[in-house]
């Protein structure tokens, strides 16, 4: 058998995104009773961050300890990563050593091209046109709230960025409808779009994709690597911030999620996200319980 890798959601059929899930709930009951759960005792995942991250790394290092196994950090700064080392070569000394390789970094062509030399199991750890293990977590913290996602209405509002990409895909495969409110320039690549057909609907306007929504969804204006760009597009998405005024729209029990880190009063301001309708909480907590599904599916 080929090795499985998780680049995008697309990589697992939808029943097993869903099996994983339930797992997540479960491996979060256990770790609240203090039960111990250590499948991946000897196992080693190497973790390679080409961009910052508190969430994704703590979640996954806390993560291999808890299910037994270690994890590896290797920043760019101190490791033949940052000094030009073929990709194909990384990709097959790694595979040698350690059982799985979760990366973070720029170019998705750039994890395409180590896990096809991989032997190992490669994770997505986001890059610059996805972040998949985000929606596991966002996709778990809906099933704990408001049971199955399948038909509801989901607005993204903001940038067309990896995490917009993300959420078409899972609009895919958990089958329900995405309006996306983005300014024209900062559309979704039209590669994510297209193949998800007329589950997607793009609006100009945040009012129009989240009247009537059942969960609202948003994120930085600026991604990282973006960072020059960050003033021109403070004045570009000043229609687009999550407001009070903005959740009155959506359906009136809606839920409010943000992947973290946020920028308050930009992208959505400090009354939502600690408002009532806001799980962010939730949701970045997930981040541990739905990647250790992940990681005992590929690794275990
Ligand atoms: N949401 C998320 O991936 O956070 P980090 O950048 O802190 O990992
Ligand atoms: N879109 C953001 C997500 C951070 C978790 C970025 O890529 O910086």
């Amino acid at each position: 058998m080929s090795t499985r890798h998780f680049l995008s959601l697309l990589d697992l059929a939808p029943q097993t995104l869903q099996d994983l899930l339930a797992r997540a709930i479960e491996l979060k009951k256990w770790l609240r009773a203090d039960k111990a759960h250590t499948p991946l005792a000897q196992k080693t995942l190497a973790m390679v961050f080409d961009k910052s991250s508190t969430r994704t790394r703590v979640s996954f290092e806390t993560g291999m300890i808890q299910l037994g196994g270690q994890a590896l950090f290797l920043s760019p700064r101190d490791t033949q990563f940052g000094r030009g080392e073929p990709i194909e070569d990384s990709a097959r000394v790694l595979s040698r050593m350690v059982d799985a390789v979760l990366i973070r970094t720029y170019e998705h062509a750039n994890v395409e091209t180590f896990a096809a030399h991989s032997s190992v199991p490669v994770i997505n750890g986001l890059t610059d046109r996805y972040h998949p293990c985000q929606l596991l977590a966002d996709m778990q913290t809906w099933l704990e709230h408001r049971g199955s996602i399948r038909g509801a209405t989901v607005a993204w509002v903001g940038d067309g960025n990896n995490m917009c990409h993300s959420y078409i895909n899972a609009a895919r495969q958990f089958d329900f409808q995405l309006n996306i409110a983005c300014p024209e320039k900062y559309s979704p690549k039209a590669y994510v779009l297209e193949p998800a057909g007329d589950r997607i609907r793009l609006m100009g306007e945040a009012a129009a994709a989240v009247d009537g929504a059942d969960l609202v969804v948003t994120d930085v204006w600026a991604s990282m690597g973006q960072e020059q760009e960050a003033d021109e597009r403070l004045d570009v998405f000043k229609a687009y911030q999550v407001s009070e005024s903005l959740m009155a729209l959506a359906s009136k029990d809606a839920l409010f999620m943000h992947c973290l880190p946020a920028h308050r009063d930009e992208e959505v301001t400090e009354a939502v996200l600690n408002g009532p309708q806001s799980v962010v909480w939730d949701e970045a907590e997930n981040r541990l319980h739905a990647q250790k599904a992940l990681l005992e599916m590929l690794m275990g």
